[in-house]
């Protein structure tokens, strides 16, 4: 009885190792979600909207509030300010936003190109929008765009491409060069470029975020997503945006209207509050995983994995094959059971399997207690094996 589309994914790999993790009592590395708390302001913020009874449904593309605080957010980052009115939306997450962003454009059969290793939400999102995805690997080790490559993957019918920088699972920053490459592409092809920007205030040494719609040419072209949920470490709040042209805005409002309605209000009302903390807030929270990144990536190497160190964003991708392992499920699988610490099998940020069999992926949005006791088990390892 089911549709045909629900066969195109299967379930997410990483709440499947989140309940292996539960089973075995390991310690979860596999799901992206801070363990610890949020900033104190915000969470009062978002009490003081309950109290204020911000009970009922918000403005259905986000309270005016929110909507101001994202345009004056993005003025003071990236320097131009969208039209909170007629360029801004706020969604049920990033999750929602990128359903919504493919829905409002993509006609079935258009083809959308991704990047390998992807967030692995792109590929269901593809199969609920209709659309075709064309996949173009990064350059390992150091997960480089490959300009021959991408311009392989652009044809007439490509409708857009999506862009995850800072990247999830491989921690690359895309370089501005990386990023102008896949803007003369977008132009020349006449294609859309969607943005994940999900990570890009969580940023390491001298790498800086690039925001597509501020390169020439681009700001008519780009649907930038972000949100809240890795910024504040409010996973759960479910608040995102999208920033769009006018006439892009308007598909995208209405998809949101009738899948969501809106995003919950009091904690719009909160967000509006976050976006607005001094930069002091957004250092603390680059130093805080400065260390949160030093400590996994110590006890990676210690344990005798291959790192590549992350540029941004708060997941390492290690290399399993100097433990002589060439499958990456039956490996996180182990390291689950025997050793207390949960991964994401690598494969599963890839189309074509076999580049992610050598790969698992960690994350380190975790208290510094919970990191080092991975990092205590994870030197068992180096014994084990
Ligand atoms: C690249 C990327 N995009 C989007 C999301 C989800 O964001 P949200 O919680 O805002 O839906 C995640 C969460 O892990 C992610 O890694």
């Amino acid at each position: 009885m089911l549709a045909d589309r629900t066969s195109l994914f299967t379930e997410s790999v990483i709440r499947e190792m989140t309940r292996l993790a539960l089973v075995h009592g390991a310690i979860n590395l596999a799901q992206g979600f801070p363990d610890f708390a949020a900033p104190e302001v915000v969470k009062e913020a978002a009490v003081e909207a309950i109290r204020a009874d911000h009970n009922q449904y918000a403005i259905t593309w986000g309270a005016k509030r929110l909507r101001d605080a994202v345009a004056a957010k993005t003025a003071r980052f990236y320097g131009y300010e969208p039209d909170p009115e007629r360029e801004v939306t706020v969604s049920c997450g990033a999750t929602e936003a990128m359903m919504a962003a493919l829905l409002a454009t993509i006609n079935p059969g258009d083809e959308v190109i991704v990047f390998e290793p992807f967030y692995e939400n792109y590929v269901p999102d593809a199969a609920i929008s209709g659309a075709t995805l064309v996949f173009v690997p990064l350059e390992e080790p150091h997960y480089r765009v490959d300009p021959d490559r991408l311009r392989a993957a652009f044809g007439p019918r490509t409708k857009a491409i999506i862009v995850n920088t800072p990247n999830n699972p491989s921690g690359r920053v895309f370089s501005r060069e990386e990023m102008e490459c896949i803007a003369a592409l977008c132009q020349e092809f006449d294609a859309l470029c969607i943005t994940d920007e999900i990570y890009e205030h969580i940023l390491y040494d001298e790498h800086l975020h690039i925001n597509m719609a501020t390169l020439p040419g681009m700001r008519e072209r780009t649907i930038t997503i972000s949100g809240l949920s890795k910024t504040f470490s409010v996973t759960g709040w479910r608040i995102g945006y999208l920033i769009a042209p006018p006439e892009l805005t308007d598909g995208i409002r209405k998809v949101h209207d009738f899948l969501t309605v809106g995003a919950p209000a009091p904690l719009q009302e909160a967000a509006a509050t976050a976006l607005a903390l001094d930069d002091t807030y957004y250092e603390q929270l680059r130093t805080l995983y400065v260390g949160k990144r030093e400590i996994l990536l110590q006890a990676l190497t210690d344990a005798g994995f291959g790192v590549v160190r992350p540029e941004g964003a708060y997941y390492i991708m290690a290399d399993i094959r100097p433990f002589g392992a060439d499958n990456d499920v039956e490996f996180a699988r182990y390291l689950t059971r025997e050793i207390g610490v949960a991964p994401v099998p690598g494969s599963s940020f890839y189309q074509d399997t076999e580049l992610g069999r050598s790969k698992v992926r960690f994350t380190f949005s975790k208290s510094e207690a919970t990191l080092r006791i991975a990092a205590e088990r994870l030197s068992a390892l180096s014994v084990r094996v």
